[in-house]
C-alpha cells in the first residue's frame, strides 16, 4: 500500500479502519516520498493527527502558528492548511537540510508566503521570539522529547489567551508506560504528560491512539 512503513507495525484495527476511509492525500504522500528518498527519518506526524491539526487550526481560526520540529514539512503543511486568511506558520528546525526540505515542500504546497522557517536549536529560537515580543495562538510541539516540559513552558509564555497547544509522541512507542524505562526522554515525557493533565493554566486532554497526542488550551 501507499502508506508509510511505520504504519505496518502496530496500528490497531480501529486505527487501520478509520485510516482506510480517507482518500489518498497526494500532496502529503509526495512529502513522505521526499523524506524517504533523502534517507531522512520517516517520523512525520500520523496522517490522522495531521488531519486533526488542520481541523483544530481551522476551527480555532489560528492566525499565528508555531511549530517546534519541522522535519520535511508534513505537519507544517497540515497546520498551514488550517490557518485563517493572512495567517502565518513559524517553524523551528535544528537541521538546516531538514529546514530546507520543509521550506521547499511548504512552497510546493502553495504556502511559501505564509511560512517563516527558523534554523537552529529551538531553545535559542524561542528565546529570540520572546525577546522580539512575538505571540502565537497555535503550537505544535514535536522536536527533542527531553525538552517537552521546557517547550510547554515556552508555549504558555508565548501564548495568546485561548491558544491551543498540541504535542506529538506522548507514548514514546510505549516507553512512557514501561516502568523499566527511566531515561531522560521518558522521564521528561511523563512530566510533560502530568502537566498537561494537571497544570491549572491549561485545559488539557490526552489522545491515546497511535503514539499519543496531547492537546491543551491556555486559559
Ligand atoms: N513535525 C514534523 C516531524 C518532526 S520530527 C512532522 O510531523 O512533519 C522531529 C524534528 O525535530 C526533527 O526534524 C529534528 O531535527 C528536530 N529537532 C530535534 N531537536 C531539535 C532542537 N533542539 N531544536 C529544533 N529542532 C529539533
Ligand atoms: C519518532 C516519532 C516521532 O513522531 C517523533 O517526533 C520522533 C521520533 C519515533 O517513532 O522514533
Ligand atoms: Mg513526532
Amino acid at each position: 500500500m501507499f502508506r508509510r512503513g511505520k504504519d505496518e507495525d502496530g496500528m490497531t484495527e480501529p486505527e487501520v479502519y478509520f485510516e482506510s476511509l480517507f482518500p489518498e492525500d497526494r500532496e502529503l504522500a509526495r512529502i513522505e516520498e521526499s523524506i524517504r528518498e533523502r534517507g531522512m527519518p520517516e517520523i512525520s506526524v500520523e496522517p490522522a493527527y495531521g488531519r486533526l491539526l488542520t481541523l483544530l487550526a481551522a476551527a480555532t481560526g489560528a492566525k499565528a502558528a508555531l511549530e517546534i520540529g519541522a522535519l520535511g514539512g508534513y505537519s507544517g503543511v497540515c497546520l498551514a492548511r488550517g490557518l485563517r486568511a493572512g495567517g502565518t506558520l513559524t517553524s523551528l528546525e535544528l537541521k538546516p537540510e531538514y529546514a530546507e526540505l520543509a521550506r521547499a515542500n511548504l512552497a510546493a504546497a502553495g504556502f511559501a508566503d505564509k511560512v517563516e522557517m527558523i534554523v537552529g536549536n529551538a531553545a535559542d529560537s524561542l528565546e529570540k521570539l520572546e525577546a522580539d515580543g512575538r505571540k502565537f495562538d497555535f503550537f505544535f510541539i514535536d522536536a527533542d522529547k527531553e525538552n517537552y516540559p521546557a517547550y510547554l513552558e515556552w508555549a504558555i509564555r508565548l501564548a495568546e489567551p485561548g491558544a491551543v497547544i498540541a504535542a506529538d509522541n506522548t507514548l514514546l512507542r510505549g516507553r512512557t508506560l514501561n516502568p523499566d524505562k527511566q531515561g531522560p526522554a521518558v522521564r521528561a515525557m511523563r512530566e510533560f504528560n502530568r502537566r498537561i493533565a494537571q497544570d491549572e493554566r491549561l485545559i488539557g486532554a490526552h489522545l491515546p491512539a497511535f503514539d499519543g497526542l496531547a492537546l491543551a488550551m491556555v486559559k
